[in-house]
């Protein structure tokens, strides 16, 4: 009965779309294709004040935040990521998946529609899914086709224009004045998943709203604790009645463990270094120019096309002490594997002059 599961495996063997798992040794293999943008995962700050939660707190939550899993951790880490993104409220969940899920699901209902790019991160789309809402996609950054649909959407109660900010796999970023703009011109709500622009765009740090001028002018805003913030979890901010309405909707907070006390506590030291050091963030662009690629964010798409070719270059660089994973459908339209390369501010400048080198031959054959 479960031949299936062999031919599936197999089928995918054969398109070199098989994923396996690989144990990176961190002491001998350097790491390009990390979203860890501001190296927080391993301050000293933060690790300090994440070993403090686990002692006094324990491993885990050991609830729901509804039952007993709530903390007083928790609460700090929601109002420090309301005042980062200067709104009334924020909410986590356990992890940015599941703030998406969680949230574009308590929105919406079978009389609303969802409308997002074309190469939203996989969350959303699982999230439209999981929605009775109809869900319509606009061409990656295609102002005039998201105008077209918002016009022959006014017989839906609610239109949710939702994108990403930072473009995980491309590393573009959404035009938000336009979708701002539009969203005003249609009466329809806007949701941004700032997964990799919080901590990384912005002259604070704040995300893209702060990239473009337009802070406070998004409804919902999304992001994870996972990225650039070094540790793990999902979070929206937005207005204390959207928090106070996610808490009592969102299924995936309510009937779901609470994130780790010590997962928070690592958030709220990752928080305060990137308010307190900019210097961080700065380096993090020195090291985005340095590279030498045309590139708006830490994220650089590698395009090689062939799924097999992109695979051997990854397997190449990772025998020359480099890791950049090889991306391939169904995460990319197919033909349009690649390696995802991403750069921090731990990344030294001989790392990086030494990763081109091996680079552009590769990529050349
Ligand atoms: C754009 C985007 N949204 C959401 C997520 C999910 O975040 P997390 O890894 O915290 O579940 C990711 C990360 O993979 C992402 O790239």
């Amino acid at each position: 009965m479960l031949e299936f599961i062999d031919q599936e495996l197999e089928a995918l063997k054969k398109a070199g779309l098989y994923r396996e798992l690989k144990v990176i040794d961190r002491s001998k293999i350097i790491i390009f294709c990390s979203n860890d943008y501001l190296g927080l995962a391993n301050h000293p700050k933060v690790i300090k004040k994440a070993t403090g939660a686990l002692k006094k707190f324990g491993a885990g939550a050991g609830a729901s935040r509804l039952i007993s899993g709530n903390t007083i951790i928790h609460e700090e880490l929601e109002k420090k990521l309301a005042r980062f993104k200067k709104r009334e409220a924020a909410i986590v969940f356990p992890t940015g998946y599941m703030a998406n899920l969680g949230t574009i699901s308590a929105l919406t209902n079978e009389k609303d529609t969802i409308i997002i790019d074309r190469l939203n991160h996989a969350s959303i789309i699982d999230a439209c899914r999981l929605t009775k809402a109809k869900f319509q996609v606009y061409p990656h950054k295609d102002m005039a086709t998201l105008e077209k649909i918002l016009k022959r959407s006014e017989i839906y109660k609610k239109r949710l224009i939702i994108t990403d900010s930072i473009f995980s796999m491309d590393g573009d970023i959404a035009p938000l004045p336009q979708i701002v703009k539009l969203a005003k011109r249609y009466n329809a709500i806007t949701m941004i998943d700032e997964a990799h622009a919080t901590g990384v765009l912005g002259q604070n740090g704040r995300g893209a709203e702060e990239h473009f001028g337009i802070e406070g002018q998004i409804d919902i805003v999304m992001g994870t604790l996972s990225k650039a913030i070094g540790s793990l979890g999902g979070f929206v901010a937005g207005s204390q009645r959207l928090i106070d309405y996610l808490r009592n909707k969102a299924r995936n907070f309510i009937y779901t463990t609470a994130l780790s006390p010590a997962s928070c506590a690592a958030a709220i030291a990752a928080l305060e270094i990137i308010e307190a050091e900019p210097k961080i963030r700065q380096r993090l662009w020195t090291n985005v120019k340095s590279l030498g690629f045309k590139s708006e964010t830490p994220i650089i798409p590698i395009m090689i096309g062939d799924t097999k070719k992109t695979m051997a270059i990854s397997q190449k660089l990772l025998a020359r002490g480099f890791f950049i994973s090889g991306i391939r459908p169904p995460t990319v339209p197919r033909d349009q594997s690649r390696l995802r390369l991403t750069i921090t501010a731990n990344h030294s400048q001989e790392e990086i002059k030494c990763l081109v080198s091996l680079l552009q031959p590769l990529i050349q054959q």
